[in-house]
């Protein structure tokens, strides 16, 4: 889960990085009180979930209060990069004498975290690393031992800080790195981190990810979700407990197993060639189990996506029987009623898979189609969805 900018800014001060003073406000009114209340200049930042939005001019320095009403006016409502800003950050504004980069993340590929500084900050972090990939510092962080000062310092000194500033940041690293551990995050990213004209090193803008998968060890993580921001589909399947993710097509996909499920996704985007271009529409792992409960709840999210033309279940029968698993789709479609309007094709194998075709077979649904096997399935699924 990304955070926004306030929130990162919120977990910077918990754990002592510098940052400067902030307040949210939705409206403009709110804005002005905010930069009356903080005094001198401020910059009225967009909250949306997405870098650059400096360049698209949702970062707006105001000197008075009016001037940040007026900020604030132009901000919200703005889109950047198909992210509505719907709330601003009113910060105490800064006197930069310098922008640097740091961030340290999650290196999936090496089993490990990486850490990126430079001391050119303050633009895109992508552009740098192609144009000037040698003014970017990528240093290893052992996952166990951390960022310790000496680390910190390594990486200081590798970004190419001079002596006296080394130290100072290096200090803002190990904190910062607090920050990754101490709330379970994948990424932590400073741009700009600044050194004021006062000589103070700041973070100006922070963008932080956290992993879902340690929500239990963080209760206070759950407040951090924007809940009307999440689709809508993805929220009912969260709260089925279901994994779902929403893609673009028209072939619903229910499938038992991440592997089998994402498998399908390939067979279906493969078959769909041949009729118009239809793609899977979502991904969906229903996991072992398959009770009917759980097939008709992911059925009935499935079936909300408007985009969906047909619907292709295709579970294989493990330590769940295909008898278990064709009741379940019975005994969903019983439980949705007129609500399942879409045909449904179905491939099932494994164990007892002869008796679960009976089960379907004999409850002879209109909207069901049984297939003999995954590739013939994905191509009927495809052809129904182009009808
Ligand atoms: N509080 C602040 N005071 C002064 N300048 C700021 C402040 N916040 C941001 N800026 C300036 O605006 C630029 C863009 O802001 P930033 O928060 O990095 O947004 P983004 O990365 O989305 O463009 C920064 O590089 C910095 O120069
Ligand atoms: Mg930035």
């Amino acid at each position: 889960m990304d955070l926004y900018e306030y929130q990162a800014r919120d977990l910077f001060e918990k754990y002592e990085v510098p940052v400067l003073a902030g307040i949210i406000a939705d409206t403009p009114e709110e804005a002005k009180a905010a930069a009356e209340k903080l005094g001198g200049v401020v910059v009225v930042k967009a909250q949306v979930k997405t870098g650059g939005r400096g360049k698209a001019g949702g970062v707006k320095v105001a000197k008075t209060p009016d001037e940040a009403f007026e900020a604030a006016q132009a901000i919200l409502g703005l889109d950047i990069k198909g992210h509505v800003v719907k709330r601003v950050m009113v910060a105490a504004g800064a006197r930069i004498a310098k922008e640097f980069y740091f961030s340290v993340l999650l290196d999936r590929a090496n089993r490990s975290y990486l850490s990126l500084s430079s001391v050119e900050g303050g633009m895109e972090i992508e552009e740098l690393a192609v144009e000037r990939p040698e003014a970017l510092a990528r240093i290893e962080v052992d996952p166990i031992e951390g960022i310790t000062p000496e680390k910190a310092l390594e990486i200081a000194k590798a970004a190419k800080f001079d002596d006296e500033l080394a130290p100072k940041v290096a200090d803002v690293f190990v904190k910062l790195f607090n920050v990754y551990k101490g709330e379970d995050a994948t990424l932590v990213e400073v741009n700009p981190l600044i050194q004021s004209e006062d000589g103070d090193i700041i973070a100006l803008d922070g963008k932080v990810s956290i992993d879902e998968n340690a929500g239990f060890r963080h209760p206070d993580h759950e407040a951090l979700e924007d809940k009307d921001a999440a689709d809508p589909l993805e929220a009912k399947a969260k709260q089925h407990d279901l994994n779902y993710v929403k893609l673009d097509g028209q072939v619903g996909i229910i499938g038992n197993g991440a592997g089998l499920v994402m498998s399908t996704l390939d067979v279906v985007a493969y078959a769909g060639e041949k009729h118009n271009g239809v793609k899977p529409a979502n991904f969906l792992d229903i996991g072992g189990g398959a009770s009917a409960t759980v097939m008709a709840a992911g059925l009935d999210v499935i079936l909300g996506d408007e985009q969906v033309k047909s619907v292709f279940v295709n579970v294989f029968g493990g330590i769940t029987s295909c008898v278990a698993v064709a009741e379940g789709i019975v005994k969903a479609l019983e439980i949705l009623g007129d609500t399942a309007t879409k045909p449904l094709v179905v491939r099932l194998d494994g164990n007892q898979v002869e008796e679960g075709r009976e089960i379907l077979a004999a409850a002879n649904h209109p909207l069901v189609t049984l297939a003999a096997g995954m590739d013939e399935g994905a191509d009927k699924a495809a052809e129904l969805a182009n009808a």
